[in-house]
């Protein structure tokens, strides 16, 4: 166990703040605040800082670390050969959950990139990263600030809970806005591959795109192109089931009990069932999809029932995580 760090708010914690980002530019490890969930960050050029990332998280070596950059300024010193549509697609959503796959540079650790000879890239919004990545001066490796396998955190209590003891600082920035990881993608000669869906959604990519330029989704069984796929990502401890709207009604009826949870979009629930958490958009579906799992694991819940939304725009990334959370599982109606 550590003693960690806590800044619980950056304003009236100035001094702790500013300690915390001369932890990061030690060699320490921070996990600090983005738009879309908490990350674990460490100095992108140094390989001992680096390595320890990957046991705190007890992360497989062969899963690459995004390189959170300040400004688009700061791209030649991460990446090489910057192609002009990842200038591009940077200059429209950046800052912002958008990462984009480049060739990297050879001061970037061989440890984030875990070997390979590309480097995921983004520049984050939320204001406690970008005041720190100011600060530092530096590139900042960090992927979510989770044990390997389970949900992101998305509040501060759920990263708290994830990594106090582990590492040398924890910054806090309230509720993440966004709460699903970023968009990440990589340009090839006549197709933009999306290897993981996020909130800049396919929609929004192809406005920006030449004409001859195909989308792709990159599947699971393609382990090579993006290696975080093949592993079990964003599961909670309790068992989760995925339901049609239309379902959801009889469904609670059977299963209204202390051990069972509903999160419900469209649907309706029986009348007085139990655990039941609704939200009234898809961008509140992204941004509290990781809190309510957290939630209903604190109250001991042993099935999360949650409701299936169309794969469209940011549906598509809320059903990629709620297809990996629940293996696909679908609740079983007599
Ligand atoms: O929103 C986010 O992206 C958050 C915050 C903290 O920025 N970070 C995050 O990192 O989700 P992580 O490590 O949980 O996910 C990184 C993903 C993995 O799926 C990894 O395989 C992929 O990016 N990745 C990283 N470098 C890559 C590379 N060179 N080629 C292909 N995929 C890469
Ligand atoms: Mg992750």
């Amino acid at each position: 166990m550590k003693n960690t760090l806590v800044v619980n708010d950056i304003k009236e914690e100035e001094e702790k703040f500013h300690k915390a980002v001369e932890i990061l530019r030690k060699g320490g490890l921070v996990v600090f605040p983005t738009e879309t969930v908490y990350g674990l960050g460490a100095n992108a050029f140094d390989d001992e800082a680096v390595k320890r990332i990957f046991i705190v998280k007890e992360r497989p070596p062969d899963n690459p670390l995004i390189v959170h950059i300040y400004s688009i300024n700061d791209l030649t010193s991460v990446a090489e050969e910057i192609h002009p549509l990842a200038l591009e697609l940077f200059t429209r959503f950046s800052p912002g959950p958008l990462t984009i796959i480049l060739k990297k540079s050879k001061n970037i650790s061989n440890f984030v990139t875990s070997g390979l000879e590309t480097v995921a890239i983004r520049i984050p919004s939320h204001p406690v990263a970008r005041l720190i990545l100011k600060e530092s001066k530096l590139p900042i490796a960090a992927p979510s600030a989770n044990l390997s396998g389970r949900p992101s955190p998305t509040t501060f209590e759920m990263a708290l809970k994830e990594m106090d003891g582990k590492v040398d600082a924890i910054i806090n920035g309230g509720m993440c806005e966004v709460g699903l990881e970023s968009t990440v993608i990589k340009i090839e000669e006549n197709s933009l591959k999306i290897l993981r869906p996020g909130i800049i959604s396919e929609e929004m990519i192809k406005e920006t795109l030449p004409p001859h330029m195909r989308i792709e989704y990159v599947s699971n069984k393609n382990k090579i192109e993006s290696p975080g796929l093949k592993y079990t990502h964003y599961k909670p401890e309790a068992d989760v089931f995925l339901c049609e709207a239309s379902e959801i009604e009889s469904v609670s009826k059977q299963f209204d009990n202390e051990t069972t949870g509903y999160i419900v979009y469209k649907g309706k629930t029986g009348e007085n069932v139990r655990n039941v958490v609704r939200v009234s958009s898809l961008e509140e579906y992204a941004k509290r999809l990781y809190s309510i799992f957290y939630e209903f694991e604190k109250n001991n819940l042993k099935r999360i029932i949650a409701e299936k939304v169309e794969e469209k725009g940011i549906g598509k990334a809320i059903m990629n995580r709620l297809k990996k959370a629940s293996g696909n599982k679908k609740i079983y109606i007599p």
